[in-house]
């Protein structure tokens, strides 16, 4: 079953996302010396992460024994360019909570031996396991970087941008040439196989149209968000924007059966 969680606006898309990090990381921290944090870039995850950074400045979580796991980097950026996934994540989450560099993992868009690479970032993975995996969506309905066409059984691997995702990359590069084509990202195998609990999250009116196909359509690889439907464990929190392509449906009586939609308060 799918929970869907509608909200009202962007914040509170990321509030509600937080309040179910935050305690997951509490419970399992209480039994466990580890807790495994999957993680998305984008505009979309920046009010969870500032929630995230309020919650360690309170004191209600610590991320000492934290590791993360990035979706996805850009193949050809280092490390400290701008736009490279892992500057985004030192700029937006790392550099304010207390997680040690070396349990924070991405694949790495240098290197010369791509299989090998992302051979070792599958296997760290699958170690580790994911306690839980955070995702946001593309406008095609692709996660990670697990474009249209991508297969249910996919791992780490270098994938081709399609032209839509990287249009929508764009606004975040001086020019259009400068956008990176490829990437190294995990696939959805790694996300649906590895990890205990699952949050997407969506908001804004570009995103309305992949909300409604990958909720109501056909569960399939050309529209890989589709295939969270398939995980024991996965919410979706959506702003009332990222909704309203399909909220007539899932929200009064003819709602699928394999959805839960509550309203956020
Ligand atoms: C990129 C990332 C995805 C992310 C998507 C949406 O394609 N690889 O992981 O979900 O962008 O980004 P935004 O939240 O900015 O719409």
């Amino acid at each position: 079953m799918l929970r869907v969680v509608i909200c009202k606006n962007p914040d509170e898309v990321g509030y509600q996302a937080s309040r179910q990090v935050i305690e997951s990381m509490q419970r399992t921290l209480a039994k466990s010396d580890r807790y495994v944090l999957g993680l998305p870039t984008g505009e979309t995850p920046l009010p969870l992460y500032g929630y995230l950074i309020a919650a360690f400045y309170a004191g209600e979580i610590d991320f000492s024994a934290v590791h993360t796991f990035n979706l996805d980097e850009y193949v050809g950026l280092p490390p400290n360019h701008a736009q490279s996934y892992r500057y985004f994540m030192m700029r937006n989450l790392f550099d304010f909570v207390n997680i040690p560099v070396h349990q924070t993992h991405m694949p790495n868009g240098l290197t010369r031996d791509v299989n090998q690479e992302c051979a070792r970032y599958e296997r760290l993975i699958e170690s580790l396991g994911i306690d839980l995996w955070v995702l946001g969506i593309g406008r095609n309905e692709h996660i990670a970087f697990n474009e249209p066409g991508s297969s249910r059984e996919s791992k780490t691997r270098k994938v081709k941008l399609t032209l839509d995702t990287i249009e929508a990359n764009a606004r975040f590069f001086e020019s259009h040439d400068q956008v990176p084509t490829e990437a190294l990202s995990v696939g959805i195998s790694t996300v649906l196989d590895n990890s205990k609990e699952i949050v997407l999250m969506a908001t804004g009116l570009s995103k309305a149209q992949a909300i409604a196909i990958a909720l109501l359509g056909p569960v399939s690889g050309w529209i890989p968000a589709s295939y969270l439907r398939e995980h024991e464990h996965c919410t979706f929190y959506l702003d009332k924007l990222a909704a309203s392509n399909c909220e007539q449906v899932i929200g009064e009586g003819v709602c699928p059966e394999y959805l839960e939609v509550v309203y956020a308060e």
